[in-house]
This record gives C-alpha cells, sequence and structure tokens, in this order.
C-alpha cells in the first residue's frame, strides 16, 4: 500500500482525496517507481474538472521524479536504484510511489535533482517543443508569451531571449513582472490592467510578432491573433481561463496566419523524440540557459490546496509535491 491522491468525482480542488492504493509489482516492460518529487502542471487541474476526460476512480499527476525500486521481468536498460523522471500521459504521479511503462522514463543526469527535475521535465519539453519545433525562433523574433511568469512561460521567455528574439510577456500583477523581466522579456504587458493588442501595437511599432504562444485561451486567443505580423505563428497551447472560442478559418486569410495546437504528448510521440528533448531541456538547466523556479513546494498530502493556488492564479515558476515524511 502507498499514499496516493485520488479522485472519486469531478471538481473543485476538495475532490482529491489522500488515500492508501495498492500499486502491485511491475509488470513485463513496467518499473516501479518511488517519487521524491513531483510535478503539479495545468493539465492535472483539466483532468481533475473532466475538461479531459480520464476513467475514475483515478490517482492524478503526470510528472514526477525518484528512484527505480522495482523492474518487470526481463526488462534491461533500467536497473533499480536509476534516478529517473517522467512527464507524460501515464496518469499516478501523485502517489508515494508507482508503476509505469519503461519507455516513458528518462533518466536524470546526477546534475539535477529531483525537484528540479520534476520542476522542470514537463515544463522545459514544451518550451522545447514550442520553441524549437513548432516554430524555430531566431535572432531578429519577435514573440508574444501569455502567462510569462508562469511554469512554462517562465521557461519558455528564457529560452526564446537565449536564441536571440526580443521577447513580450503578459502577466496579471507587477509581483509577476519583475518574474517576467528576470527571466529575459524585454517587455512586460500587465494584461489585467492595460490592453495588450495596444501595447504590442505600440512595442513592435505597428508591425506584430511573428509568433505568439497562446497558453490563457479564452481571454487571449481573439487578441493574440490581432498581435501578429502578416504570416505569423499562431500557437495555441493551452486553455487556462477556458477554450477559445472557435474562428472561422476565412479570418486567418487575412494575415496568411499559420495556426496550431501543438500538444507535447505528440512531439515525444517516440522515445528517440522524448530522450532528445529531455537531455536538451537538462543540458540547458545545466548550462545555466534554463533557470528552474521552484517557487511553491507543498506536501503531497496537501495537493489540493497547490491546486487552489494555481487555479486562483497565486503562483509563479513551478510548483512540486514532495511525499510526507
Ligand atoms: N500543449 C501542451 O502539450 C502543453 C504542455 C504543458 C502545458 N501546457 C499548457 O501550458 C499552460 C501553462 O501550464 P503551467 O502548468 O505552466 O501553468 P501556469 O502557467 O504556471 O499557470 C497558469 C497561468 O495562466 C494564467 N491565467 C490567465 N488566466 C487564467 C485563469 N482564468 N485561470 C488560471 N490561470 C490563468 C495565470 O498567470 P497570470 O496570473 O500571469 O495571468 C496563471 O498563473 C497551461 O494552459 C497548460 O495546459 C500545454
Amino acid at each position: 500500500m502507498v499514499k496516493a491522491i485520488r479522485v472519486h468525482e469531478l471538481g473543485g480542488p476538495e475532490v482529491l482525496k489522500w488515500e492508501d492504493v495498492e500499486i502491485g509489482e511491475p509488470k513485463e516492460g513496467e518499473v516501479r517507481v518511488k517519487n521524491k518529487a513531483i510535478g503539479v502542471n495545468f493539465i492535472d487541474v483539466y483532468f481533475r474538472e473532466g475538461a479531459y476526460p480520464a476513467q475514475l476512480p483515478f490517482t492524478l499527476g503526470m510528472e514526477a521524479a525518484g528512484v527505480v525500486t522495482g523492474v518487470g521481468p526481463g526488462l534491461t536498460g533500467t536497473k533499480i536504484g536509476d534516478v529517473v523522471a517522467y512527464a507524460a500521459d501515464s496518469m499516478g504521479s501523485y502517489a508515494e510511489e508507482q508503476i509505469l511503462p519503461a519507455s516513458v522514463v528518462v533518466p536524470v543526469p546526477p546534475s539535477i535533482d529531483y525537484n528540479t527535475a520534476a520542476a522542470v521535465l514537463s515544463k522545459g519539453m514544451t518550451a522545447h517543443m514550442l520553441v524549437r519545433r513548432c516554430f524555430k525562433v531566431e535572432p531578429g523574433h519577435t514573440v508574444l508569451v501569455h502567462a510569462a511568469a508562469g511554469g512554462v512561460g517562465s521557461l519558455l521567455c528564457q529560452w526564446a531571449n537565449a536564441l536571440g528574439a526580443t521577447v513580450i510577456g503578459t502577466v496579471s500583477s507587477e509581483e509577476k513582472a519583475a518574474h517576467a523581466a528576470e527571466d529575459g522579456c524585454h517587455h512586460v504587458i500587465i494584461y489585467t490592467k492595460e490592453d495588450f493588442v495596444t501595447s504590442v501595437d505600440k512595442i513592435t511599432s505597428g508591425k506584430g510578432v511573428n509568433v505568439v504562444y497562446d497558453s490563457v485561451g479564452k481571454d487571449t486567443f481573439q487578441g493574440s491573433l490581432a498581435c501578429l505580423a502578416s504570416r505569423g505563428y499562431m500557437i495555441s497551447f493551452g486553455q487556462s481561463s477556458g477554450s477559445p472560442d472557435p474562428v472561422p478559418l476565412s479570418d486567418l486569410a487575412l494575415k496568411s496566419t499559420f495556426l496550431t495546437r501543438p500538444s507535447l504528448m505528440v512531439y515525444n510521440a517516440t522515445r528517440d523524440e522524448l530522450l532528445a528533448a529531455a537531455r536538451e531541456v537538462f543540458s540547458n538547466v545545466a548550462s545555466g540557459v534554463l533557470r528552474v523556479r521552484i517557487n511553491h513546494t507543498y506536501p503531497l498530502s496537501e495537493a489540493a490546496r497547490a491546486h487552489a493556488d494555481l487555479e486562483g492564479r497565486k503562483t509563479s515558476g513551478s510548483i512540486v509535491l514532495i511525499p510526507d515524511g
């Protein structure tokens, strides 16, 4: 038996229950991992609320770092004692220990501690997908990043800056604006106080931006389209404020806009893609290109509090849950 955060009914943070679960032994192709640090991601909120479907009851969570405590029969390549992390659509990381397909775990280099690995793997690979694969950021580009002080946003701004882009970030408060500026935003817009479309127009002297990375969704989507330069890239990769309203395809003709809705799971579809993305993220952390902000840690048993803070826009950077005791 291990302790875990379970969901029996969909709803607010209060549906998260701290319970004993039986996890059993790893079968062929599986590993058992004792989690040392667990990453909280906005996708966990979508599953808890039911915006993304999952069969009830389930253990929440898609990211953690820990130690391998068991391997399935005949497994090679991963052994007991290995330090690993994972960020995949294999649910169940809000637990002291869990069983996973061996194909989703990645080795963690010795220079990266558990908390950092759990704070950066999913969010860093998302940033990697966005700046290196969906739209390749290069010197001379101007990029707009919404929720720039968030978990993904913080890493995305640092990475885009390191690639030579002019980075414009939006945030909801002065405090978050300071974080975004430290994370490489050349211009920060407080979108709860000013109209970000007007501000971007001023900053770019009417030219618009080459790419918008929009994870906020409903509240920003239309404005994001308006901020784009001709032949710009609209990358809608999340919906923290709700799903955006659909746009008629003909609206994209005005500026010949490229529109994509990427998913990390699709970009990391093969083992090689997963390993390459994880390697690039960890090496950027080791070399200092990415500074991982672990601004909030909570005991695993208090995951509900972490969720309330995340949804309440009270957090910045990454949130990590630490197994109790
Ligand atoms: N497509 C993919 O494969 C993929 C992978 C990973 C993450 N994502 C997406 O990336 C986004 C960021 O994830 P994260 O875990 O790093 O979360 P996060 O950005 O740390 O938290 C969400 C942020 O969104 C902003 N926000 C704006 N309106 C909001 C609202 N109505 N309710 C809550 N937040 C609101 C808030 O920043 P301000 O207070 O500054 O507005 C908040 O801090 C999420 O939308 C997630 O789904 C997508």
